[in-house]
């Protein structure tokens, strides 16, 4: 972790949903690794896979192969617990339909958790 932040390492993720009898693959060795300070803008078709991504470098979901670095800290290593005390202290997520308040503005959902 340096000034700006720690740096991102997604390393051979994959992950599948079960969609009735087959596994539909939405990440198949996705690596990827953002420096510190960098800023990432996720862009793809509707159901790509983006969110499964976000959630998974978030430590919402656990991919089912690979590794997630976040500076010094292997997400998939940590209990639910640790990865839940992990987003509390370092990862700040605006859902797209969910946990949002509708009687705030955008501003002040945004700045609601902080
Ligand atoms: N919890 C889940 N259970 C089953 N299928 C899921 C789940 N989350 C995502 N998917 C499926 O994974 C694919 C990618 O979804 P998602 O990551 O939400 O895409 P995006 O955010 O790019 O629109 C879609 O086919 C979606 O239906
Ligand atoms: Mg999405």
């Amino acid at each position: 972790m340096n000034k700006f932040g720690p740096s991102i390492e997604l390393r051979g993720l994959r992950k599948s949903f079960r969609e009735g009898d087959r596994l539909h693959a939405v990440l198949d060795e996705a690596s990827a690794v953002v420096s510190p300070g960098e800023r990432v803008a996720i862009l793809g078709p509707s159901g790509s896979g983006k969110s499964t991504l976000l959630n998974l470098i978030s430590g919402i979901e656990l991919p089912d192969a690979g590794t997630i670095r976040v500076g010094d800290r292997d997400i998939t290593a940590l209990s639910e617990r640790e990865r839940t005390l992990f987003r509390r202290l370092h990862v700040g997520f605006v859902f797209q339909f969910f946990n949002l308040l509708p009687t705030l503005t955008v501003m002040e959902n945004l700045l609601l958790p902080m």
